[in-house]
């Protein structure tokens, strides 16, 4: 994958008045990745979008795309050519497909008329725009519903149709804010394959969410991002591993006065990292659970409290995540 970036990020700071919303954001992606950036809502996600497509202008920073991709090269010359997509507005209109969070189609439009409006903003010539608009059509499943007002859609549909409208220039990066978000499982399953149907014919991705464990199964690398800050980029094995290692102990105890046990099991050098009350159960985070275990029976015997019931396991990557980014 070594392979010269074709997108730079380069220390993005992104202000709305006094409110810092991207703090110092770099990042570099690649030719066919599909590139996730999860983080809780309020962190920035959209805004980090918006600006690097040039549609926002950051207060510091750049973000430099493939230059060479739309000149023609004189021979001899292998080196990458990067641009700043916000000196180049029209080649980074071109190089870019949103998929904003909100639907962007036209409701008194058809499926199809939406389609052929979107395309007639990039100056496409008609042949190009009538075959563009046949490809998406079939490629979103949306043949059947090409007569269908857009307003008429079902939630899925006008997903799909947003997709299209941001494929329909053919641009070399898409670039999906939430593409699932308010679907129901079956749908969001279908806007995961058509996303990987699009990176297999040579388009690469980059989408944000705030569900660690969806995006994970379908992406190259993933970015954390923490109020404006990144604050891990990894590919998914990566980044399980490296927060998988600890585990959660839950115990129930009777009388259950959990924060005397708490107390006794927060001491330095516990490898206690966090410990939650969450009903009537007491939930301990360790990355070493056989010492943990070994004095918490302890102290239950000196506390006095019965244990009724205790599971070890390893948490899901949701749990995980809200860790990370607390
Ligand atoms: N146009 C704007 N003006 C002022 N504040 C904004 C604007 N857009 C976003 N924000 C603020 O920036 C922060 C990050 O928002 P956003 O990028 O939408 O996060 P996310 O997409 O991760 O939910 C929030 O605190 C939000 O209120
Ligand atoms: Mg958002």
């Amino acid at each position: 994958m070594q392979r010269p970036p074709i997108l730079r990020v380069q220390h993005l700071t992104k202000r709305f008045g006094n409110l810092t919303v991207l703090k110092r954001v770099s990042l570099d992606i690649y030719e066919g990745e599909i590139f996730g950036l999860v983080g809780a809502s309020g962190s920035g996600k959209t805004t980090l979008l918006r600006t690097l497509i040039g549609y926002l202008a950051p207060e510091e920073g750049d973000v430099k795309f493939r230059y060479d991709y739309f000149v023609k090269r004189k021979q001899g010359k292998n080196k990458p050519l990067y641009a700043s997509v916000y000196k180049q507005p029209r080649l980074a209109r071109t190089l870019f497909g949103f998929g904003s969070q909100d639907p962007s189609f036209y409701k008194k439009l058809t499926v199809k008329e939406n389609l052929m409006y979107f395309g007639s903003l990039y100056d496409l010539p008609r042949k190009a725009l009538e075959s563009n608009t046949d490809i998406l059509l079939t490629l979103m499943d949306l043949k059947k519903a090409e007569d269908v007002l857009a307003g008429d859609l079902s939630g899925g549909m006008g997903r799909r149709l947003d997709i299209a409208c941001a494929l329909i220039h053919d641009p070399e990066i898409l670039v999906l804010d939430e593409p699932t978000s308010d679907l129901d499982p079956l749908l969001r399953a279908h806007i995961w394959s058509l996303v990987q149907k699009i990176n297999k014919k040579g388009t690469t991705i980059i989408l944000a969410s705030h569900h660690l464990s969806e995006v994970e199964a379908f992406c190259s690398r993933i970015a954390i991002i923490k109020d404006g800050k990144i604050i891990d980029v990894a590919t998914p094995a990566r980044l399980k591993t490296k927060y998988a290692d600890s585990q959660e102990i839950r115990i129930q105890t009777y009388p259950g006065a959990y924060a005397n046990i708490a107390n006794a099991l927060k001491q330095p050098g516990s490898r206690v990292f966090d410990i939650k009350i969450k009903g009537s159960e007491l939930i301990i985070y360790s990355d070493q659970p056989h010492m943990v275990l070994h004095k918490l029976i302890h102290t239950l015997e000196t506390l006095k409290e019965e244990l009724i019931d205790i599971r070890v396991s390893r948490p899901g990557l949701d749990e995980l995540f809200l860790r990370i980014t607390r």
